[in-house]
């Protein structure tokens, strides 16, 4: 059988960060408020040059090189974005034209913040029906541009960034121990727009529109959801949370991660955490956490790592692997 093994992993962030104090002469907000809220001290916010495809690219490259590869040796393209550079062409074309690729294809997926899981599974699907042999997944926002910035209720939550993986064709014996995506689990349930949308869209007002979120209704449907989809993965890939290395949830607010790994039985050590750096990347957050995971020597060949993300939608879903 074949499996999806990860080659290779990197990241890029916009040059400016922005700290919590600066919303304080903004809006009416406190660095307490956030921290203590959110666990978010920090984001990085895209300059006029910095765009979902400039981001995308620098990430794209910094995993080809993490994976000793060359965009010639890429045949498909997969960009996990709600912000794409425009509505089409595909953001994901515009990455494969910057790469100087014009062979293989690309295509964008959106799925919010879910959008890196949902990529991950929908790469190794190709891979596995024979349709590619080396894919590169990229999560690339720029979620800054969509913000109320006079709404202290969702601007101070997200910032912008992108993360990339490469991942390759391997023949497997399917066993626990190889290396490769073991089990993905996704789920979407669309009755829950209103609690998460942008308001805006080519097909309705004809404009870009704004992040809309009831924050107090994600986050009591976040854990719950987060931990059923986990437990399902794990149990497709026939492990248990305590077989873990380590755990990437997205990264939306340090509360929802505490708790979903408490539930989980996952001990806080084998938890990644960058959302304090980073804020909400949406789906940029769970490469922006493996990236740094994996440059700071935590995750290592062998490893067991589960990757979690819940979004607008709602989306939700999470992918078992072996590093
Ligand atoms: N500064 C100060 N006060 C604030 C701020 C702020 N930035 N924002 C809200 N408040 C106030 C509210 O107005 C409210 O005041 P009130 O009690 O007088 O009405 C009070 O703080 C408490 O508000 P809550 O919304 O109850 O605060 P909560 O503890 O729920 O935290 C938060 C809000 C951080 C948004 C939280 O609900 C959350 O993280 N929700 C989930 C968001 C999420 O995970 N999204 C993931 C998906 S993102 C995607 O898919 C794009």
């Amino acid at each position: 059988m074949i499996r999806s093994v990860v080659r290779g992993v990197g990241t890029a962030l916009p040059r400016r960060i922005m700290k919590n104090a600066e919303f304080e002469t903004l809006v009416d907000t406190s660095d307490e408020w956030i921290v203590q809220r959110t666990g978010i001290t920090q984001r990085h916010i895209a300059a006029d040059d910095e765009t979902t495809a400039s981001l995308g690219e620098a990430a794209a490259r910094a995993a080809l090189a993490n994976a000793g590869l060359t965009p010639d040796d890429v045949d498909l393209i997969i960009l996990a974005t709600s912000t794409p550079n425009n509505t089409f062409p595909a953001t994901s074309v515009e990455i494969q034209e910057r790469l100087g690729m014009s062979h293989g294809f690309a295509f964008d997926m959106q799925a919010v913040c879910s959008g890196f899981v949902y990529a991950v599974t929908a790469a190794d699907a190709h891979i596995r029906a024979g349709m590619a042999r080396r894919v590169l997944v990229i999560g690339s926002e720029t979620f800054s541009r969509l913000l109320d910035w006079t709404d202290r209720t969702t601007c101070v939550l997200f910032g912008d960034g992108a993360g990339a993986m490469v991942l390759e064709a391997v023949e497997s014996a399917g066993a626990l121990t190889d290396r490769g995506i073991i089990a993905s689990s996704l789920r979407s349930d669309g009755s829950h727009r209103e609690k998460l949308y942008v308001d805006g869209g080519p097909s309705t007002t004809q404009t870009v529109g704004h992040l809309r979120m009831e924050g107090r209704e994600v986050f009591k449907h976040a854990v719950g959801m987060i931990t059923d989809v986990v437990e399902d993965a794990l149990s497709r890939g026939g492990v248990s949370a305590d077989d873990l290395d380590w755990f990437v949830p997205h990264q939306a607010n340090k509360r929802i991660i505490d708790a979903s790994a408490k539930k989980l039985g996952i001990a806080e050590d084998k938890v990644v955490i960058t959302v304090h750096l980073h804020g909400n990347t949406s789906a940029a957050s769970v490469p922006l956490a493996l990236g740094a995971a994996v440059a700071d020597g935590r995750i290592k060949q062998g490893d067991l790592v589960l990757l979690e993300a819940m979004g607008g939608g709602f989306t939700w879903g999470a992918v078992l692997l072996r590093w």
